[in-house]
């Protein structure tokens, strides 16, 4: 029996956004869960859909502990026989998740031996299971595990964007290309799927001269001269509009354990900073051993938690771009 042609009505597709990279620690996941949990605060409602055997997307946010938390044994069922995905509503208000985990590691095999025979279908596996509730939301965002697998594939395929995160590095830089081209292998179940833009993750803090004016560590300028060659940005022939996302988030590490030992959003681990300022909580009452037993939240987190802020508002802004040169064409 030849399989059935797979229709998927696109409509609703607008905001479905693929967070990818080949590479694993790049801040997918950190992207995913902050930038998801900031637009949901500013009202919108937002979907995380954590795709990543690993299920770290948990850390970021906290309900590891939670009894819905099936360590993706919804979502793996079905991506592999169709079906409803039981969500974990309200992890925050407006934003639920379909969890990762550990489940999903059979999803891979059963996709795999599908691709040789129905590899339509088999690629279209996550878009299908999204296509009855797109419409319940304004952000989908698609946490990848890192490799090019099926699963990988079926987030391609199921999205409207690919955002890619990367590190400054010149391996993580050619790495960003290799995601690029994974995007014509989709083409042919999902014609209009598109680079939405890179992030440069776990930067050099920028330093600010006398007269104002910012100055970025030479691996950030690297980076960003490097990944607009690549996509000729600024070249006659080339993509025609800006790649790297203006706004870079910065390196820190303590911001980086505290948010996930503690599975609060960067913003939220800013406002309990801001908590213990209030209550007179300070390093040296600490280290005169004043107060006991206390770790001081990171004051860095309010940088880090800007640096998000800024790029969800880039990413709200590019798609309002696109979406309005749609309108305009439409009535062109
Ligand atoms: N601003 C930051 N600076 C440095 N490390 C960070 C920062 N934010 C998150 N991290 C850490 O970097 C690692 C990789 O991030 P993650 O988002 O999990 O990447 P991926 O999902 O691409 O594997 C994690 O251990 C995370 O805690
Ligand atoms: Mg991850």
């Amino acid at each position: 029996m030849a399989a059935t042609e797979p229709t998927i009505d696109r409509d609703s597709f607008g905001r479905v956004i693929a967070v990818e990279s080949l590479k694993g620690g790049v801040g997918k996941t950190t992207i995913t869960a902050n930038i998801g949990g900031y637009l949901a605060l500013s009202g919108a409602r937002v979907l995380l859909v954590d795709l990543d055997p690993q299920g770290n997307l948990e850390d970021d946010l906290g309900y590891a502990d939670d009894e819905r938390n099936d360590q993706g044994e919804s979502l793996a069922k079905a991506l592999m026989f169709g079906g409803e995905v039981a969500a974990i509503t309200n992890v925050r208000e407006n934003l639920d998740v379909w969890t990762g985990g550990s489940a999903l590691h059979s999803v891979t095999a059963v996709l795999s031996s599908k691709m040789g025979s129905d590899a339509k279908n088999a690629k279209l596996a996550l878009a299908k299971i999204l296509a009855p509730v797109v419409d319940n939301y304004d952000f989908i965002f698609l946490d990848c595990p890192p490799g090019d697998g099926v699963l990988q594939l079926a987030a391609l395929a199921a999205a409207r964007w690919v955002l890619v995160p990367t590190r400054t590095g010149a391996k993580d830089i050619k790495g960003v290309a290799k995601v690029a081209e994974r995007i014509d292998q989709v083409l042919d179940v999902n014609g209009a799927i598109d680079l939405l833009g890179v992030v440069l993750f776990a930067v050099g803090t920028a330093s600010e001269r006398k007269d104002g004016t910012v100055v970025m560590k030479n691996a950030e300028r690297d980076a960003r001269a490097d990944l607009d060659a690549m996509f000729g940005v600024g070249e006659e022939g080339g993509i025609g509009r800006e790649i790297v996302f203006n706004q870079a988030i910065r390196h820190s590490e303590a911001v980086a354990s505290q948010s996930g030992r503690a599975g609060l959003l960067v913003h939220e681990l800013d406002e309990r900073a801001k908590q213990e300022a209030k209550a007179g909580i300070a390093w040296w009452k600490i280290r005169s051993g004043e107060l006991k037993n206390k770790q001081l939240t990171s004051a860095t987190a309010g940088s880090v938690a800007d640096d998000l802020q800024t790029i969800a508002q880039e990413i709200n802004d590019r798609l309002l771009e696109a979406e309005n040169e749609v309108l305009e064409g439409a009535s062109a």
